[in-house]
């Protein structure tokens, strides 16, 4: 049994067998309304990190002498993340706002979101990028449709078997598919931590470095509200997870649909949308990067 504080909301008998490689019993977990008190721990800059007592608000900042950044206490293998967030404000240059989940090791998965800072009024960067079995180098850039530091906007990430999905607002703006059958690795069987920081980048961040951070601007804060997650929970010591558990007695079918969650039509329409008017890099289509042709996932 794992314990994720007292947020287990459902444990639920899922149909789909899925093929992660081993056998085991496995138990599907929906957690809502997040608690950051009871769920994270401070992984950096401790004294930067700031939760409200009833753990509904989360603020990083970030100063001269240091970031910070959380992690949950909890391992996933595959799930559903959604949080609300509220940027940097102001002159944010050299300021890199991250949400990502990762595995650990050399050969880890990873689904990042990095959201680059900027001067006054000029546009932050949502940078995202996939990584499978260490390999990384799948950027793909965007604007945002409304400027992320006036308002908490809700940031998505859907993991399943099938693909994953990045979402901004509910508007879906990049799919990373499942594709292990064209020979191209998938995020299957090392379960993930979710991560959210603040930290430093001037040298690469705002236009490729040439916009500092200024420092008399200090601290630089980012707004955290409103998490959830829907997984299933990695337990470590017995080695397992899925989301096929032998308990049925709380089946709320709705609490599992993520699981099988896939892009519709309107879904894919969706997508086309936020890339035509918002996607500023694709790696995709990066022929200096890749001379002798895109990677093998960029034709399918
Ligand atoms: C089954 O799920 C219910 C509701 O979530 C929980 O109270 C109960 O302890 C679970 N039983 C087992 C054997 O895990
Ligand atoms: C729980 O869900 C499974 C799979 O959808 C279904 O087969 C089963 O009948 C459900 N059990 C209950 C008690 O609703
Ligand atoms: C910052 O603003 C400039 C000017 O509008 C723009 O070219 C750039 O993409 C923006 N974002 C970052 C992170 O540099
Ligand atoms: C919290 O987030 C959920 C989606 O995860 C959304 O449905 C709900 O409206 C949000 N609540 C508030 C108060 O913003």
């Amino acid at each position: 049994m794992v314990h994720l504080g007292t947020h287990i909301s459902s444990t639920s008998l899922l149909s789909t067998t899925m093929r992660i490689g081993f056998c085991v019993t496995l138990l599907f977990v929906a957690v809502v309304a997040g608690n950051f008190n009871q769920d994270f721990d401070a992984n950096w800059g401790e004294g930067n990190v700031k939760i409200s007592p009833n753990g509904e608000l989360l603020t990083l900042s970030l100063d001269k002498t240091t970031g910070s950044g959380i992690k949950s206490k909890a391992q996933y293998l595959f799930g559903k993340v959604d949080i609300q967030l509220k940027l940097v404000p102001g002159n944010s240059a050299g300021t890199v706002t991250t949400y990502y989940l990762s595995s650990e090791g050399k050969n880890h998965d990873e689904i990042d979101l990095e959201f680059l800072g900027n001067l006054s009024g000029d546009p932050y960067v949502l940078h995202t990028n996939v990584f499978t079995e260490g390999k990384g180098g799948r950027e793909q850039q965007f604007y945002l449709w409304f400027d992320p530091t006036k308002d908490f906007h809700t940031y998505s990430i859907l993991w399943n078997p099938q693909s994953i999905v990045i979402s901004v607002d509910g508007t879906p703006i990049r799919q990373f598919k499942n594709m292990e059958s064209s020979g191209i690795a998938y995020p299957k069987e090392q379960p993930m931590w979710l991560y959210s920081s603040l930290w430093d980048a001037e040298d690469w961040a705002t236009r490729g470095g040439l916009i500092k951070t200024d420092w008399t601007q200090a601290p630089f804060v980012a707004s955290y509200k409103n998490y959830s997650v829907q997984a299933c929970l990695w337990s470590p010591s017995s080695s397992s997870s899925s989301c096929n558990s032998n308990n049925n007695s709380d089946n709320s079918s709705s609490s599992s649909s993520w699981l099988n969650e896939a892009l519709d039509s309107s879904g894919l329409e969706r997508i086309k949308w936020a890339q035509k008017n918002y996607m500023i890099y694709n790696y995709c289509s990066d022929k200096i990067r890749f001379p002798q042709g895109f990677p093998a996932e960029c034709s399918s």
